[in-house]
């Protein structure tokens, strides 16, 4: 099981005027915290909560007819394309590289046992999806296209060029090329791919899109890349046990929440960095960073109260941030709470050879970049520490299928958790509608005519 170690943000390490009694605050949150869970749990299987995510790893007809389309499609692709935005390609993309061989896309099909190589297009930037577009064989892609909704401008614009593409480059084989994954019933998605018979997977009811990574959103293209679902399905339940206990002290994705909340509330440090010391890791933070922005940035609470809460995500990377985001992390303002990610046993053990001995850099000769990289993590926490800063760190036993998923729904459990101390709700995200409206109507989608009136004042107006 991944482990939270939360020592360094306590009074008791990093003094009184920056850390929690956590102790106390655990004792005097037990039952508070043991309500939140009963009463997510409980409504977990209600429609209209938004928590039927809680429910994917015990789904098995999901994995078995994503392994059965795996299979089917097996050998037939070089390249898989996956067209999403959001949490409809973040969670694919954290976790395919932190599962992948690393520079997968570089690997020889023999070197990836012949499994294809992955790409996600997520941004709309013509010269990247130009660049893409000259550089995949599409006789040889299969394209994902992911929406929740079924008519994200982005996503759905990328659908058409690709659409388009596939038609001239394989002709009327086009639809074996293209697998959509969106609304069971509803959104333009939707209606086309069942208009066009294209093979569809579901994005299930109450599972919005940045909790979506365990449904086919990131399972279809984990399987089709040969990653390990059922071990991610293991890790996703053994995580979802542990956390189903009512008591704080069992319970780490209630003790970093809770941690995180008070940090925020009564010491100002609304900054949430997340730092992983594995490069494999990386891309976690960027799925962190939108679960937590999305889910806790909101302006009303659930009483209708006007609040602007949220703490606000950064990302960053051990150790090269070490050379860049520390000295303001150290001596800067001290608003942040530090997450850092340690990974115990690395696959690779990389010993550093013994040249250079009589010169300054001699010392380095016969260690390894683990012990090096794990002497920088220790170094960076006791510095962070020496200054007051709070630092929480998770430790995961390696960089696998099972580890990842724990960790991925721990941090899920935990944001539901954070939205319930700060009692908004966690699940919408009106201030991104807002922006995806604005756009339909200066693009000019029909039903938005008023709003383009009014959108194209307000613009006249700056
Ligand atoms: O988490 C969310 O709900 C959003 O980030 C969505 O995933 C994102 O806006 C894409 O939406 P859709 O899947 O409907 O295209």
């Amino acid at each position: 099981m991944i482990t939270l170690n939360y020592k360094n943000a306590d009074a008791n390490i990093i003094g009184k005027a920056n850390g929690l009694d956590i102790e106390s605050a655990f004792l005097s949150y037990s039952s508070q915290i043991s309500d939140i869970i009963s009463n997510i749990y409980s409504r977990k299987d209600e429609a209209g909560q938004w928590l039927k995510w809680m429910n994917l790893g015990y789904d098995s007809e999901l994995y078995s007819s994503i392994k059965s389309f795996a299979n089917s499609v097996k050998g037939k692709f070089e390249n898989i394309l996956v067209l999403g935005i959001g949490g409809s390609a973040l969670g694919g993309i954290a976790v395919t590289e932190a599962l992948l061989k690393p520079y997968w896309n570089l690997l020889s099909s023999e070197k990836r046992n012949g499994y294809p190589r992955i790409f996600f297009l997520d941004n709309i930037d013509p010269d990247t999806i130009n660049g893409m577009l000259d550089m995949l064989d599409l006789r040889k892609t299969l394209v994902n296209v992911i929406t929740k909704s079924g008519s994200t401008a982005e996503t759905m614009s990328q659908f058409m060029i690709l659409k388009d593409r596939l038609e001239k480059a394989v002709g009327s084989d086009y639809k074996s090329h293209i697998v959509a994954t969106t609304d069971k019933k509803s959104g333009i998605l939707r209606q086309i791919s069942d208009s066009e018979n294209y093979t569809t997977f579901v994005v299930p009811d109450d599972v919005g899109g940045r909790f979506s990574v365990f449904s086919a959103v990131g399972l279809l293209p984990f399987a089709l890349l040969s990653i390990d679902i059922d071990s991610i399905a293991q890790g996703i339940r053994d995580m979802d046990k542990s956390l189903q206990s009512k008591d704080i002290h069992s319970n780490i994705a209630a003790q970093n929440a809770l941690i995180h909340y008070l940090m925020d509330k009564e010491y100002g440090k609304n900054l949430s960095v997340m730092m992983p010391y594995s490069s494999r890791l990386k891309f976690v933070s960027d799925w962190y960073v939108q679960l937590w922005a999305e889910s806790l940035g909101k302006n009303k609470d659930r009483n209708g109260n006007d609040v602007n809460v949220g703490p606000t995500p950064i990302k960053a990377l051990g150790v090269t941030d070490q050379h860049s985001q520390i000295q303001l992390y150290n001596e800067g303002p001290n608003d942040k709470v530090i997450t850092f990610i340690r990974v115990k046993n690395f696959d690779t053990t990389l010993e550093i050879p013994h040249s250079f001995s009589d010169t300054g850099i001699g010392y380095l000769g016969g260690k390894t970049m683990n012990s090096l990289l794990n002497a920088e993590a220790d170094s960076t926490r006791v510095a962070l520490s020496d200054y007051s800063r709070p630092t929480i760190t998770i430790t995961l036993d390696k960089v696998d299928a099972y580890n990842v998923a724990q960790l991925l729904y721990m941090l899920e459990v935990q944001t539901a958790i954070a939205g319930e101390l700060y009692n908004i709700n966690a699940f919408n995200q009106p201030g991104v509608e807002q922006a995806k409206n604005y756009t339909y109507a200066l693009m000019g989608r029909a039903g938005y005519e008023e709003s383009a009136k009014s959108l194209q004042a307000k613009m006249a107006a700056v």
